[in-house]
């Protein structure tokens, strides 16, 4: 049986079930998500291989080769209709996709493995978000409900608000107990779990909870240490709600906080009843993480039938796998990046001061120039599955991103630098050399323009995003460094 199977035999059958990753019931064996590619804006839709089984993956690699893509829907598998779309402009923020939208994920940014079958996560950079604004048959007011959503525990940030969950329909700030969301992060302000985070904690609005305190240290809602998360918040009419929370990969969920709520305003609730991913309410866009299933049920579930979806869940396996594919970049070698768009064939990725660029640079040319185009490939340093570049010529200093421009800067030791400089490649989709993608922001690509480098999405909103001559120009040949 999937997860829905068993809420459903428990009396809370799921009314929104989505998974990039696998059929979240037995039986299902219909549209998982959609893909959409950024070549020609052609979308297809990604099913499991088989009923109740995993993502086709295979098929998404297939149809995106030799481009990028994002993750256009993910569709609800309840048969509601729930699906969750690209999250419209809210009361705290706007995205910077078209009319104000926020940004979808890229497909392939969150590989994993279930059972040893690939399949795709849903990587939320700062600025993605899904939501849906017209659901059908989410609770509403006080109305039981719960949830639940597998992440990576080891992708999060402090800004809100990493959501899975019940929301509101208008994309604003209703109130306190306009929301009953799952939160996963190191968010403060309201109260926190144990240690320095990353916490599950539910989001009732204005405020993420682990107790009926709006300050102070939940001891039982412990710091999460496991690369796969299993996040539980569920809440039912007379003043009753519950957050709970396991390692997804192995073992059982335990009950981080259990009784009532807290007393300014959130009881009764006033849900609305509309979905986020990657969002808090009023589309604040500044969480980070990574969802790879979840759903809501109507009606309360009760701890064991909740428990047996963790089994479920740790039955299917979830596995970390590679982040980098296509010729090697191997940690210790020292190499240097040439262009491949027609343009441009002899300009290396170079440096003047912090600005990072592209130089016509040759075997005759000045040692300092040479070492201006010669970089340390060392392990990623947010993520040793990736790598980072250090300058040659100037050792402490990696080639990082900001404000979606390259530059290099001291290494500061903060986790947001760390991210910023961690980059994970493949091989070039234009055919040559490799293509390296921020690891923090994958849906972004080293790529050089007008002699400058940056970040670029394909087809995103600055003018270096332009789709013309994309392929060419985040594909660059990597060779032994000239110093
Ligand atoms: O409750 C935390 C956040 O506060 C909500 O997600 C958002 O709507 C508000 O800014
Ligand atoms: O480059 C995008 C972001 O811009 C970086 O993550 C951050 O350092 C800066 O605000």
């Amino acid at each position: 049986a999937g997860p829905c199977d068993i809420y459903a035999s428990g009396g809370t059958p799921c009314v929104a079930a989505h998974s990039t990753t696998r059929a979240l019931y037995d039986a299902f064996s219909g549209s998982l998500y959609q893909v959409q590619r950024d070549s020609d804006s052609a979308t297809t839709d990604i099913r499991p291989l088989s009923a109740g089984g995993v993502a086709n993956a295979a098929s998404q690699d297939s149809f995106c080769s030799g481009t990028t893509c994002l993750i256009s829907i993910i569709y609800d598998q309840s048969g509601r209709g729930n699906h969750l779309t690209k999250a419209p402009p809210g009361g705290a923020a706007s995205g910077t996709d078209p009319n104000g939208f926020d940004n979808l994920a890229a497909a392939d940014a969150a590989p994993v493995t279930l059972n040893g079958q690939r399949a795709y996560g849903v990587f939320v950079a700062p600025g993605t978000g899904y939501r849906n604004n017209r659901p059908n048959g989410i609770a509403t007011g006080d109305a039981a409900e719960g949830m639940y959503a597998v992440m990576d525990g080891t992708h999060f940030n402090g800004g809100c608000c990493f959501d899975y969950g019940n929301a509101e329909t208008n994309s604003l700030d209703t109130g306190n107990g306009h929301m009953e969301a799952i939160y996963f992060g190191t968010g403060t302000g309201f109260g926190t779990g144990a240690g320095s985070g990353p916490w599950v904690l539910a989001d009732l609005e204005n405020g993420l909870f682990t107790s009926p305190n709006t300050s102070g240290v939940n001891p039982n809602n412990p710091t999460i240490t496991s690369r796969f998360v299993t996040a539980v918040v569920k809440g039912q009419p007379g003043n009753q709600w519950a957050v709970r929370g396991g390692n997804g990969a192995s073992g059982s969920l335990s009950t981080f906080y259990s009784g009532v709520r807290p007393n300014n305003g959130y009881n009764p609730m006033k849900k609305e009843g509309a979905i986020i991913l990657g969002i808090g309410g009023d589309n604040s866009n500044w969480s980070q993480g990574t969802f790879y299933e979840g759903v809501m049920t109507t009606g309360y579930p009760s701890d064991a039938t909740e428990n047996s979806v963790q089994s479920n869940i740790v039955n299917a396996r979830y596995a970390a796998t590679g982040l980098v594919s296509g010729p090697g970049i191997t940690v210790g070698s020292h190499v240097s990046l040439r262009a491949t768009t027609s343009c441009c064939t002899t300009r290396y990725i170079a440096h003047t001061g912090a600005t990072v660029n592209t130089q016509v640079v040759s075997a005759s040319d000045s040692n300092a120039l040479k070492l201006s185009a010669s970089w340390n490939v060392v392990s990623g340093l947010a993520n040793s599955a990736c790598v980072s570049f250090e300058s040659r010529d100037t050792p402490g200093s990696f080639i990082r991103h900001s404000n979606f421009q390259l530059r290099i800067d001291p290494n500061d030791n903060s986790k947001l630098f760390h991210e910023d400089a961690t980059w994970c490649y493949r091989a070039g989709i234009n055919g040559q050399g490799n293509t390296i993608r921020s690891f923090n922001y994958p849906a972004h690509y080293m790529r050089h323009f007008n002699a400058l480098v940056y970040a670029s999405a394909n087809g995103g909103p600055n003018t270096f995003d332009t789709k013309t001559s994309f392929n060419d120009d985040v594909s660059f040949v990597v060779s032994t460094a000239f110093a």
